[in-house]
C-alpha cells in the first residue's frame, strides 16, 4: 500500500516526501512540474535514500491519474498540487479556479473510482479571511476571503465536506498552514521562487546574500507591537511531520476535519529581520514603504486541536527558521540551478 502525494517536488510536498518515507510510509509522487524541477526530485530521492516512484502528470488528467491509481495501490492522498501566488490569482482567476478547483474535483473522481477515499489537503490560513481575530481557532466562520486563490482554498474544503456527507467511507484532514519558511536542515532543498520573491523570508534571503538590494517592509503602521504585520511562522519541516500526523489520523479516522498547522506564536517583519540578523550574522538593509493591499495587520493561530487530535505540535524556532533559510539559500544561490 502506498500514500500518493500530488505536488511532491514543491517546497513543502518535498519536505513531507522525506518525513513520511523516514515514518515508514512508502510514497509515490505525481508533480507536472509547473513550479518545481526534476533537481528538487533528484534529491529528495537521495535525502529519503530511496528511488520514490515518480509519475509526471497533471491533476487535471484523469487518465493520467487512472494509470498512477491501476499501477499502484494506493491508499490515501496527500494533496499539494496547486498554485498558489495571491497576485498572480487576481489577474488570472480562471487558471487558478481550473487548476485548483477543477483539478480537486477531477482528482476526487479518479479517487472515487479507485475506492480510495483518504485525502489530507493543503489549505490555507487564508480561508479564515478578514474578519476574524487571532488566535485563528478552526470553528471561526470562513470564506470572507479578499483574492482568487484565497478562494479556491476555501471553495476546495467546502467541496471536500460535501464529498464526505454524500459517501460516510471518505476521510478529509484540510490542514490550514500559517506561514511556512526555512528549509531541510541538509541544505539541500528548500523554497526556490520564480523570479522576485512575493513572500518574505525568500526575499530577506535575496537581499541578505545581495541578489536584491534592500526589503520593503510594507507598513510600519499596523496596530501591533512595532506597527509592521505579525504573522505566525512555522518551520517546513514541522509543517511536514505535521502532514505525516494527519495522516496518522486519516488511517484511523472517517469525515471531514480542519486543523491549523501553525506555532502559535506571532512575529512582526521587524522582529524576522532581526531574528534573520542575529541568526546568520549578516545585515538586512530595508526601508519602511506603504501597506500591501489586502494584507491584515495579524494573523496566527491557535494550534491547540493540532495537538489534541494529532499529538502534533511545532517544535523549531524562529532562529532555526533563520538559520535554516540562510543555509539553504548560501548553498543553493540560484536554488536549485546552482
Ligand atoms: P509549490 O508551488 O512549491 O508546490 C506545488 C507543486 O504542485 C509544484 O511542484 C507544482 O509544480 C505542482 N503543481 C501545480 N499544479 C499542478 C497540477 N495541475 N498538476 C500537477 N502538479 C501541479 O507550493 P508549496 O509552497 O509547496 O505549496 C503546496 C500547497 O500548499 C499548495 O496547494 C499551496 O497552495 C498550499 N499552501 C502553501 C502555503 C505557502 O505559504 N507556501 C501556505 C498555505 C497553503
Ligand atoms: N512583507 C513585507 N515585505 C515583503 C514581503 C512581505 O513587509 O517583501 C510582509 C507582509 O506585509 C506580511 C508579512 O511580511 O506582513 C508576511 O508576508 P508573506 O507574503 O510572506 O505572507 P502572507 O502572510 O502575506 O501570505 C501567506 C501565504 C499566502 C496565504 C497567506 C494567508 O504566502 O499564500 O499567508 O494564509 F494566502
Amino acid at each position: 500500500m502506498a500514500i500518493l502525494i500530488t505536488g511532491g517536488c514543491g517546497y513543502i510536498g518535498s519536505h513531507t516526501a522525506i518525513e513520511m518515507t523516514k515514518a515508514g510510509y512508502e510514497i509515490v509522487i505525481l508533480d507536472n512540474f509547473y513550479n518545481s524541477k526534476p533537481e528538487a526530485l533528484r534529491r529528495l530521492r537521495e535525502l529519503a535514500g530511496r528511488e520514490i516512484p515518480f509519475y509526471k502528470c497533471d491533476i487535471r488528467d484523469a487518465e493520467g491519474l487512472r494509470r498512477i491509481f491501476s499501477e499502484n495501490s494506493i491508499e490515501a492522498v496527500v494533496h499539494f498540487a496547486g498554485l498558489k501566488a495571491v497576485g498572480e490569482s487576481v489577474s488570472k482567476p480562471l487558471e487558478y479556479y481550473e487548476n485548483n478547483v477543477g483539478g480537486t474535483v477531477n482528482l476526487c473522481q479518479v479517487m472515487a473510482e479507485a475506492d480510495c477515499k483518504r485525502m489530507v489537503f493543503s489549505s490555507s490560513a487564508t480561508v479564515y479571511g478578514m474578519n476574524n481575530p487571532s488566535p485563528l481557532r478552526e470553528e471561526m466562520p470562513t470564506g470572507a476571503v479578499t483574492n482568487p486563490y484565497g478562494r479556491t482554498k476555501y471553495i476546495i474544503e467546502e467541496i471536500l465536506g460535501d464529498v464526505c456527507k454524500a459517501d460516510p467511507e471518505w476521510t478529509v484532514i484540510n490542514l490550514r498552514y500559517f506561514n511556512p519558511i526555512g528549509a531541510h536542515e541538509s541544505g539541500r532543498i528548500g523554497e526556490d521562487p520564480n523570479g522576485i520573491p512575493n513572500n518574505l523570508m525568500p526575499y530577506i534571503s535575496q537581499v541578505a546574500i545581495g541578489k536584491l538590494e534592500k526589503l520593503s517592509v510594507f507598513g510600519n503602521d499596523y496596530d501591533t507591537h512595532d506597527g509592521t504585520g505579525v504573522r505566525d511562522y512555522i518551520h517546513v519541516v514541522d509543517l511536514a511531520l505535521g502532514h505525516v500526523r494527519a495522516l496518522d489520523y486519516a488511517m484511523k479516522h472517517k469525515g471531514a476535519e480542519a486543523i491549523n498547522l501553525g506555532t502559535g506564536t506571532g512575529y512582526s517583519v521587524l522582529d524576522i529581520i532581526k531574528a534573520f540578523e542575529d541568526a546568520n550574522s549578516v545585515p538586512v538593509p530595508y526601508q519602511i514603504v506603504g501597506r500591501r493591499p489586502g494584507d491584515i495587520a495579524v494573523c496566527y493561530s491557535d494550534p491547540s486541536k493540532a495537538e489534541r487530535l494529532l499529538g502534533w505540535k511545532a517544535e523549531r524556532t524562529i532562529r532555526d527558521m533563520c538559520r535554516d533559510s540562510w543555509r539553504w539559500q548560501s548553498n543553493n544561490p540560484n536554488g536549485f540551478d546552482s
